[in-house]
């Protein structure tokens, strides 16, 4: 059976210089193999010294733990502050615990069922825009989850002016700014100077113009008692209970640049991988397709617990290509790992990527298997070594609506969609801002 691809890693060793010029041309692809077996490694450079830890107990420890020892860097991200200003993704401390009271109530259980009929229709948009023969897939599901977050957020959808707007100066942005992935989220000596490019200003501005006018326009429908009961209003209308403060208009101007980019290019990754396992696994492309069947026409959120399988199939899509594949993290005070020293500002890299294909902990960790999760050992892996939306306080506030969304859009594709790989175009994974494939997905598609 082909194994699912996987990038190749460099030698064992490498200079630093040519190390760097791997690791800002792709950053998996930049690792040794070796890290796939480590519990933990060190890097060390001339201007900062980051530690990769890649054994559960340590993950636990600075994300869940003592998660406020372990903040972001300030300068993670840098590529993104243009554009997202002081969202959520960004802010630590107090500024971010009293985002997240405001933001997560709008992602609770009972949300997502409201939110059910939107995601149904854009999944049912997403498989009309289908057509027969070879397709480039990354885009369609770009298309698919983008419109999946304008309904959800704002009750719009992608063919709304607006919103195709945000969605195409997105993509402008990524273009305008090459260092957009992940090398961009690793500090920088402190003397290197830092610029935006021009044209990425420019294309900040232009989408943040744009977000501004639906929150605006939104901020006066609420004042008029006439704005739908979507994820914005609730966001609005939601006081921090502990100060009473809302967001005002320029601060969600911040949170929905970041749901929409959080939200969109995650979750697109994600079923892009999952659909290119599904043409690669026929067998289970069928358990998929008689699953979809079952689903129905128009089916209702309870009838998502039919999906079993599917569920399966998207988990193991999120664990062999996590779309957020590594995270960072700055220590603030001394500390000792595995009988090493840490230093106060030492880098902390947590990779889910290595987690979730590690040799010690996963049973044949490089095959495509969604059965093992009805394993005993497949289940205890979930709890100890899974962690594609990141673990404790600071976990993805939207990993409950990504798993309804994800099995969801599959049903819906698959109901009327056969995939096929297309020869001599295997994917190579890279790391963008997520895990995306260099030449992009390739399926040959067939009507059912
Ligand atoms: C398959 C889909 C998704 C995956 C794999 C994913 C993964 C992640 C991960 C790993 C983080 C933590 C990053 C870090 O700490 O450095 C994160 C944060 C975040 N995600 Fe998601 N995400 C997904 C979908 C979504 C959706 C649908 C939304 C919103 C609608 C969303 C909104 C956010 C936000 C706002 C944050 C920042 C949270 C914070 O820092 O407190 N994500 N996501």
């Amino acid at each position: 059976m082909t194994p699912p691809p996987n990038p190749a890693s460099r030698p064992e060793r490498v200079g630093l210089l040519r190390y760097l010029r791997l690791f800002r041309r792709d950053i998996l692809s930049a690792q040794p193999a070796k890290l796939y077996r480590a519990k933990m490694a060190e890097f060390r450079t001339p201007f900062f010294r980051s530690y990769l830890i890649n054994q559960p107990d340590l993950v636990d420890l600075v994300l869940k733990e003592r998660p406020m020892d372990f903040p972001k860097s300030g300068r993670v991200g840098e590529g993104l502050r243009p554009l997202l200003g002081e969202s959520v993704f960004l802010t630590n401390g107090a500024d971010w615990q009293r985002q997240r009271r405001i933001i997560d109530p709008a992602f609770e259980g009972g949300r997502l069922r409201d939110t059910f009929p939107a995601m149904v229709a854009a999944g049912k948009a997403a498989s009309a825009r289908l057509s027969e023969g070879v397709t480039e897939i990354e885009a369609q599901t770009s298309h698919a989850a983008a419109d999946v977050i304008f309904r959800t957020l704002f009750s719009i959808p992608i063919e709304h002016e607006v919103a195709a707007q945000v969605f195409t100066g997105f993509r402008d942005y990524q273009r305008s700014q090459p260092v957009l992935n992940l090398a961009a989220f690793v500090p920088l000596p402190g003397w290197m100077p830092r610029f935006h490019r021009a044209r990425t200003k420019a294309s900040a501005r232009a989408i943040r113009a744009l977000i501004t006018r639906l929150t605006a326009d939104r901020a006066a429908a609420i004042a008029a008692g006439t704005a739908p009961d979507d994820l914005a209003t609730k966001i609005m209308t939601t006081a921090d209970p502990e100060t009473g403060r809302r967001f005002g208009t320029g601060e969600m101007v911040d949170q929905v640049a970041i749901f929409f980019l959080a939200g969109h290019e995650t979750s697109a990754s994600a079923l892009a991988w999952a659909l290119y396992l599904l043409a690669l696994y026929p067998d289970a492309q069928e358990r998929v397709a008689a699953e979809a069947a079952a689903f129905g026409e128009n089916p209702a959120f309870s009838d998502m617990s039919k999906l079993t399988f599917t569920r399966d199939v998207f988990r193991e899509a999120l664990r062999l290509y996590p779309p957020v594949p590594m995270m960072v993290r700055q220590a603030t005070r001394g500390e000792r790992f595995r009988n090493r020293d840490v230093a106060p500002g030492s880098q902390i890299v947590i990779s889910p990527w290595h987690l979730h294909r590690h040799a010690l902990l996963w049973d044949q960790p490089d095959t495509f298997d969604p059965d093992r999760y009805g394993t005993e050992a497949g289940r205890a892996c979930l709890r100890a070594a899974y962690i594609p939306f990141s673990t404790g306080p600071r976990v993805c506030p939207g990993a409950g609506f990504a798993m309804v969304e994800g099995p969801l859009l599959l049903a819906l594709l698959l109901k009327d969609w056969r995939l096929e790989p297309v020869q001599g175009r295997a994917p190579v994974p890279v790391a963008h801002l997520t895990v995306r494939a260099k030449d992009g997905i390739w399926l040959r598609l067939h009507r059912r």
